[in-house]
């Protein structure tokens, strides 16, 4: 049995929440270890952050498949390999197909730029700005089949200002990112979510090991 809980990051870019994540695990705040980074992209450069953290790194390169069901099994074994209790996306920009997402069902989080239900999708911020809105933020999720639609665990705002752009009001969003999916993460190791439908309930102390 392992004695301290896992977790495997996913991401395929810059990975500034993975960083963020594995910062937190660092100090203490979130209670598990992230035990590798899976990329789709071999020129992320979340893969430096993670041989700077010690950290290992696995390359599935999306492109050296011929189809996306190759490319499937091969991260389903990249994961498995480290026999994870969650799954994190943290900038994973690639639809994952129904056999991982059932497979790591209620076990896998991920997080978006925007208030979902609203601006699903890439582009969320210039979709934000281009709608108008005033009020924009971020969502960490639970994954399900659909894209964006998984039930909510937490969402944090940013006021939209006079003169944004995309870039500027990606930035103001992503600090809470950074805030929002370690909160989450803590939230999933301490035992404290339960999906109800499509709600997320969140118990106010840890759960007791419990015998029924
Ligand atoms: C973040 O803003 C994340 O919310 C977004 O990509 C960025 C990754 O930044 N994810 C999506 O749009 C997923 N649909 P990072 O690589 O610096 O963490």
């Amino acid at each position: 049995m392992k004695a301290e809980k896992t977790f495997v990051v996913l991401a395929s870019g810059r990975g500034s929440n993975f960083q963020a994540i594995i910062d937190r695990v660092s100090d203490g705040y979130i209670p598990a270890v992230c035990t590798a980074l899976i990329t789709d992209n071999p020129d992320a450069y979340a893969i430096e952050r993670a041989r700077a953290a010690g950290i290992p790194g696995e390359v599935v390169a999306f492109r050296s498949f011929t189809n996306k069901q190759l490319y499937e099994s091969a991260l389903i074994a990249a994961i498995q390999k480290y026999d994870p209790d969650l799954v994190v996306l943290a900038g994973y920009m690639r639809i994952l197909g129904s056999e991982v997402v059932r497979r790591y069902s209620g076990r896998m989080v991920n997080i978006h730029p925007s208030l979902l239900p609203s601006f699903a999708g890439l582009h969320a911020q210039d979709q934000a700005i281009q709608y108008g809105v005033k009020v924009a933020g971020c969502t960490v999720h639970f994954v399900t089949e659909d894209m964006d639609a998984g039930p909510v665990i937490i969402q944090r705002t940013v006021p939209v200002l006079e003169g944004d752009d995309g870039d500027i009001l990606a930035d103001r969003i992503l600090v809470e990112e950074h805030k929002a999916f370690p909160e989450a993460i803590r939230l999933f190791f301490e035992e404290r979510l339960r999906i109800e439908g499509r709600a997320v309930r969140i118990s106010s102390s840890p759960s007791l090991n419990r015998c029924d």
